[in-house]
């Protein structure tokens, strides 16, 4: 932690949370018992992230192809998100961490629709770390449910094909209020974006480990972080003009 520049921090991590499911095979147990502990990570990791002072987290916690896999998964999965969203307010609240969701909520069963909502306005003037769930989220379907609406301003003459720019596209997705991730990490050496924030993701460094999610501290996290601050970010220019902020 101490080698941590706290001037250089990213003000935006996303992270995949993977690998539940194999470090619970891996010990001889079934998957829920891995999402099960993934939940002490995810304490752990917004604790660490409110502390070191990152303003942004989002958390890859459930994806629309999830719903796919089989029903006992998914019914442990949903139950799981209502508890664990029951227990952990109060202290987020606490601590005042602001939450989101994303997603198309709408698949959610009703007693997860009604804890997201009791969860986002007891939380709602809070104003530190804002915490962002992905749930039933993927970006194709984001970038669609953008396009519609932006299709819709057009058809109404609210708005002309010609004046749509990267602005437009930006406000009409779900993740409007908040700046682009810079720092992406995916646990469990899965090499892939998973339909995961494709658009916001544009020039997030990517940061990749074989910890698997449930094994994931606030020492893996500040790793990512030392390694994000060794990185040269270009936006396509070369090093020089970065090194000489030309
Ligand atoms: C991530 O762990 C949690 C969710 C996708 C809900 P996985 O469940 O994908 O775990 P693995 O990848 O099968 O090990
Ligand atoms: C991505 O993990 C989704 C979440 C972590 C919520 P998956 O385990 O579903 O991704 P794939 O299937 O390996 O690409
Ligand atoms: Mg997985």
């Amino acid at each position: 932690m101490d080698n941590l520049d706290l001037n250089r921090l990213p003000k935006h991590i996303a992270i995949i949370m993977d690998g539940n499911g194999r470090w619970a095979q891996e010990k001889g147990q079934d998957r829920l018992y891995g999402h099960f502990h993934g939940v002490q990570s995810v304490r752990n990791i917004v604790e660490a992230a409110s502390e070191i002072g990152i303003k942004y987290l989002t958390l890859y916690a459930f994806s629309t192809e999830n719903w796919d896999r089989p029903a006992a998964e998914v019914a442990g999965l949903m139950s799981l998100f209502v508890d664990t969203i029951a227990k952990e307010v109060p202290d987020l609240h606490k601590n005042n961490i602001k939450l989101h969701f994303i997603g198309n909520l709408s698949l959610l069963p009703d007693d997860a629709k009604a804890a997201l909502q009791n969860a986002t306005q007891t939380t709602a003037n809070n104003t530190g770390l804002e915490l962002i769930i992905a749930l039933s989220y993927s970006s194709r379907w984001e970038l669609i449910q953008a396009i519609k609406n932006i299709a819709e301003k057009v058809q109404t003459g609210q708005m002309q094909p010609e004046d749509i720019q990267e602005a437009t596209l930006e406000a009409a997705l779900s993740t409007s209020a908040f700046p682009d991730p810079e720092l992406m990490i995916r646990t469990s050496g899965e090499y892939r974006i998973s339909n995961f924030l494709l658009y916001q993701l544009a020039y997030a460094e990517l940061y990749f480990t074989e910890t698997r999610w449930p094994d994931f501290r606030k020492k893996d996290l500040i790793e990512a972080i030392l390694d994000f601050q060794s990185r040269e970010r270009r936006f396509g220019k070369t090093s020089l003009q970065v090194q000489t902020n030309e």
